[in-house]
């Protein structure tokens, strides 16, 4: 196994799209950032500095970070924020882990530019379960603003209502064809006759599911969020914020031009959305295309699915399967029922009105179980729990919703109040865990990805309404189901998630569309240390941030 230096700058770059330059800010003056690839069993050490003027951290998103918490990310959850002119080195160890994750910003929205693919490529002599691609590109979907981000969210945390969509998406920093002035950056993703080529197509959006689609060619699913899947073949995938889909495509069409494209799967009714497409272009690179001068032909739209084609999302998402039989725990030692959804809270009267431009004079706001989650501000959840520092969490996070109500049905409004507070959940170590994640219709139903950090966690059903766990107990898969670490729950429906806690730590688990974690759809495990050295969590490193 290897040892992988990398330097990441954080600082403000000059970029240009749709036609304008913004300062925005960059690792290493990169949009995307770096791409890093790495073997499974390798190690990273990634040295941080922040050259920005705001606070900063780095989360792997899907490692799982066995016993190295600190190098999680989250701020205030593992780590104070990198202050602006400071460093702290991540240093973590690719345990099992094959595929494709990224990593991001974990701080504000400031992964709405600060983010890159990492590549998990099999064991030195290992290879793939299927055949080897020619050519492999990461495809990172993302979206782009006409204004800072930061300054988008803060207008939006000022005001209590909904922040502005963004203006374009983008695949690998680039809008594409259909947008102006980006014409000529589209991105080429290049592929021969007769071979096939990886597309590691990462979802890093802030706000918004997306659709993509190849015109005219197959998508064979061979993998997500760094497991392998039993191939299946589907002309659309559908990737929640945080998800990776890793699809083979074959060089099977007349050699020409294709557009890749992507845009938003929409799932709130009535919300709005960034209703525009992204694309890149396929092009076959083989000699007829040159002698056709395909390179300047016009490539060929895919059709995608409505904004709201909820049955394909779910089609999809069904056809998940380990590639063979998994040990999932069958006995469950914590059986947990978490809503997710949104809500609306009263202004309190001393609020200016400018403060309460939600719904009819409110706030938006959303929540775990009615609790809605409040970061610390002085030291982070995990360094108060090694260290048995009171005062910064509580641990009565519910295990149930605090009363039964029909959560997918007509919501009364009295339910539309949820509590800020930083509570945790205590897992043992090593107990097994079950979580009915069920989403609501208060203010409006939604398609919520759920996203869980140092774990990967079973899939084992999902479904529409209000689970019924009489019903929907015997529809379980305990044979193949896929391993994930972010599960995008149907919209007005539920899915239900297994795991063993054999990770020490301080673990968020949230909805990863960035504007709901403001609003407070997250809470934290925080799982113990076990009994004997090899469990417990590793002292932190003496750079580690401090509030
Ligand atoms: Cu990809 Cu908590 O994040």
């Amino acid at each position: 196994a290897k040892t992988h230096l990398h330097d990441f700058v954080i600082q403000a770059t000059p970029v240009k799209r749709l036609c304008k330059t913004h300062n925005i800010i960059t690792v290493n003056g990169q949009y995307p950032g770096p791409t890093l690839e790495v073997n499974n069993g390798d190690t990273l050490i990634v040295k941080v500095t922040n050259k920005a003027r705001y606070n900063a951290t780095i989360h792997w998103h899907g490692i799982r970070q066995m016993r190295t918490g600190w190098a999680d990310g989250p701020e205030f959850v593992t780590q104070c924020p990198i202050r602006p002119g400071g460093s702290y080195t991540y240093r973590f160890t690719i345990q099992g882990q094959e595929g494709t994750l990224w990593w991001h910003a974990h701080s504000s929205w400031l992964r709405a530019t600060v983010y890159g693919a990492l590549i998990i490529r099999p064991k030195e002599g290992d290879s793939y379960p299927f055949t080897k691609p020619k050519r492999e590109t990461p495809l990172l979907l993302g979206e782009w603003w006409n204004a800072k981000p930061m300054d988008v969210v803060r207008e939006a945390t000022r005001t209590g209502a909904s922040p502005n969509v963004s203006d374009a998406y983008t695949i690998n920093g680039q809008p594409g064809d259909l947008y102006n002035c980006s014409s000529k950056d589209t991105v080429i993703v290049p592929i021969d006759s007769g071979d096939t080529n990886l597309l590691r197509v990462i979802n890093a959006a802030l706000n918004q599911e997306l659709f993509f689609t190849v015109a005219n060619h197959k998508l064979t699913v061979v993998g997500a969020d760094a497991s392998y899947t039993k191939p299946f073949t589907t002309t659309v995938i559908m990737l929640g914020p945080g998800q990776t889909t890793d699809v083979l495509i074959s060089g099977d069409q007349p050699p020409a031009r294709y557009y890749a494209a992507a845009r938003a799967y929409a799932s709130a009714p009535g919300a709005p959305f960034d209703n525009t497409t992204t694309t890149a272009i396929l092009e076959y690179k083989s000699a007829p295309c040159a002698a056709k001068n395909c390179a300047s032909s016009k490539p060929v739209m895919p059709s995608l699915p409505a904004f709201n084609d909820t049955p394909t999302v779910t089609a999809f998402s069904k056809s998940f399967r380990s590639p063979r039989k998994v040990e999932v725990p069958t006995v469950i030692d914590e059986n947990l029922f978490f809503t997710v959804g949104l809500g609306l809270n009263k202004c309190p009267k001393h609020f200016r009105a400018r403060r309460c431009q939600g719904p009819n004079g409110t706030r938006f706001t959303a929540s775990m179980n009615n609790e809605s989650f409040v970061l610390p501000s002085n030291i982070s959840i995990l360094q108060a729990y090694e260290q048995g520092i009171p005062g910064v969490f509580t641990t009565d996070f519910p295990a149930n919703p605090p009363r039964k109500f029909d959560y997918t049905g007509n919501v009364s409004r009295s339910l539309w109040q949820p509590v800020p507070g930083t509570k945790g959940y205590k897992l043992k170590y090593g107990s097994r865990v079950q979580v009915v994640l069920q989403g609501t219709n208060i203010f409006t139903p939604e398609n919520h990805p759920i996203h869980l950090h140092g774990y990967d966690f079973y899939i084992i059903a999902e479904g529409f309404g209000n689970f019924n766990p009489k019903t929907d107990t015997p529809k379980f898969n305990l044979v193949d189901p896929p391993l994930r670490n972010t599960a995008a729950v149907p919209v007005n429906g539920w899915a239900v998630i297994r795991f063993v806690a054999d990770n020490p730590g301080a673990w968020l688990m949230h909805c990863h569309l960035d504007v709901h974690i403001g609003w407070g759809l997250a809470m934290v495990f925080l799982v113990d240390n076990g009994v004997g050295e090899l469990q417990s969590i590793e002292p932190p490193p003496v750079d580690l941030p401090l509030c």
